[in-house]
Formats: structure tokens, sequence, C-alpha cells
């Protein structure tokens, strides 16, 4: 199931976290959450990363878009080691480099649409890039909706606007949390295509943390966590076979 990344794309890595373990607490309450993790997020892929509830992948995707600090190992982006980066640094790093989608959509309830996709820019006092962030709204259909506030938007148009600020600074590699764990299977489906568009037509790098199957088909590429390992991975996967590989390691969990 595993395979090797094509030759001559070795350059093209987003970013790539090498034996990256995180260990919570001490002693009788020690909690290893990613052990030895090495794994390579490739740009214009969409991986998503999947496994049992705390199995680490919040963990993994938090210490490799640089939210939180690792116990030992390292992270890579672009050519960026997060280790070497003063809390300064790191902030910038994050701000120019990364965007987020998280689950809660996490827009500010007083300003429209179009202000909560443009706000990262502006705190970085960067002007958008006009073109680039017509092209985006076009593409989460949210032009009609642009002076709207959160409140008066539905909540599959509220994690568009999510997705839009994520994408409006076109960041080297975007990370979602569940992104789409709020919204009923239509607001979903919409938003996973946005997502699987952006790499396809603009060649965004994303990485998704999710639960859903069928969410996972969207990706080119699902990566299996469990105890803080990488057990797996799939290529161009569909419903079926991830749902396939999830009973069989559930079948194999229970009777290791
Ligand atoms: N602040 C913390 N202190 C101690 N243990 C923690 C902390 N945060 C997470 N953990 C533990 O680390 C492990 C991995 O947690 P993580 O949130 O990465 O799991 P997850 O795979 O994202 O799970 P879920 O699918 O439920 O979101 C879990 O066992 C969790 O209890
Ligand atoms: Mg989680």
């Amino acid at each position: 199931m595993t395979t090797t990344p094509v030759a001559g794309r070795a350059t093209s890595v987003a970013a790539r976290a090498t034996d990256l373990s995180k260990i919570y607490g001490q002693g009788e309450t020690q909690v290893v959450a990613l052990d030895r993790v090495t794994v390579e997020f490739r740009q214009a892929e969409f991986t998503a990363i999947m496994g049992p509830s705390g199995s680490g992948k919040s963990t993994l995707m938090h210490c490799v878009a640089g939210l939180d600090t690792f116990s030992s190992g390292s992270v890579r982006i672009g050519d960026t080691e997060l280790g070497s980066l003063k809390d300064k640094q790191l902030t910038k790093l994050r701000r120019d480099k990364i965007g987020f989608i998280f689950q809660a959509f996490n827009l500010l309830p007083t300003l429209t649409a179009l202000e909560n996709i443009t706000l990262p820019m502006d705190i970085a006092g960067r002007k958008p890039d006009k073109e680039w962030l017509d092209s985006v709204i076009q593409m989460v259909g949210l032009r009609d909706r642009l002076s709207h506030r959160p409140a008066q938007l539905s909540g599959g148009q509220q994690q568009r606007v999510a997705v839009a600020r994520a994408l409006a600074s076109k960041p080297d590699i975007i990370f979602g949390d569940e992104p789409t764990g709020n919204l009923d299977s239509r607001s979903g489906a919409e938003v996973l295509g946005f997502l699987r568009n952006s790499v396809r037509e603009l060649g965004q790098t994303v990485v998704m943390v999710t639960h859903d199957p069928v969410a996972a088909a969207y990706a080119d590429r699902v990566v299996f966590l469990a105890d803080g390992r990488i057990v797996d991975e799939m290529y161009k996967p569909t419903a079926e076979n991830v749902l396939d590989f999830m009973k069989q390691f559930d079948a194999k969990g229970r009777t290791s």
C-alpha cells in the first residue's frame, strides 16, 4: 500500500517531521502522544490524517504547524527548521506560511465575511493580492455574502469563510483539524471540494485531520496513526478502502 515518493520530487516537500516525539507529563501520568513520527507532506498534495481518538492526530498537526512544542525530533516547514526559531520568528512563519482551518470556525463576530477573510493579512500589514483574493472568493462561492457577519451566515458558509481566510494569504501549507466535523454532509462536501480544488487548481498543499472515510477520500493520500505512531498510509483512497482498512485495523487492535 505504501509507495515511495517519485524520484526528483525530493525538493517539493512542504513540511516534514523527523523522529518527532511529544510526551505529556511525567512518571505514572506520562502520555506519549507522538512516538518518533517521521512523515512528509509534499507540495500540491492533499493528505488526510486518520486514527482513533487519542492517537495523536491533533498533536501531530499542532507540532508540525508550529502551534505546539515537541519533546524531541525535528520539524521543517519548507527549508526552515522550527526548532531553530525564536518565538517571534515562529509567529511570523505561522502568519506568512501557514493557513489554519479549525472545527470551530474561529471567525470574529463583529467583522464581515470579507473582513474575516483578510484579517490575518491586515494584522500582518500585508496587502492582499486582489486577483488571488478574487479567485478564492469565487471558488468558495461567497461573492454575494461578503458584507454579512458570521451570525448571518449558515454553518457551511462560515466554514467557507474560514477556508477562504486560510487560502487568502497563499500559505505554503494549510492545516485543518476536522474542518468539516461540524457541517452537514452537503456543506461538508462543498468545503472538501474547495480544498481539493485548491490543491488541484492552485497547487495548494493541504493536511487535514478527519474521522470520516468519505472526507478522507477527497485526499490524495491518507496517513493512519495509532498510539502516537504512523501505522500505514494509502494513496488514492476511496471511502470504501479507508473504511475497510479501519475495520481491519480495529480487529487487529482488539486481538493484539
Ligand atoms: N495537554 C495535554 N496533557 C496531557 N495529555 C494530553 C494533552 N493533550 C493531549 N494529550 C494526550 O495525548 C494523546 C493524543 O491526543 P490528541 O489530541 O493528539 O489525539 P487525537 O488523535 O487528535 O484525538 P481526537 O480524535 O479525539 O481529536 C491523548 O492520549 C491525549 O489524552
Ligand atoms: Mg484531535
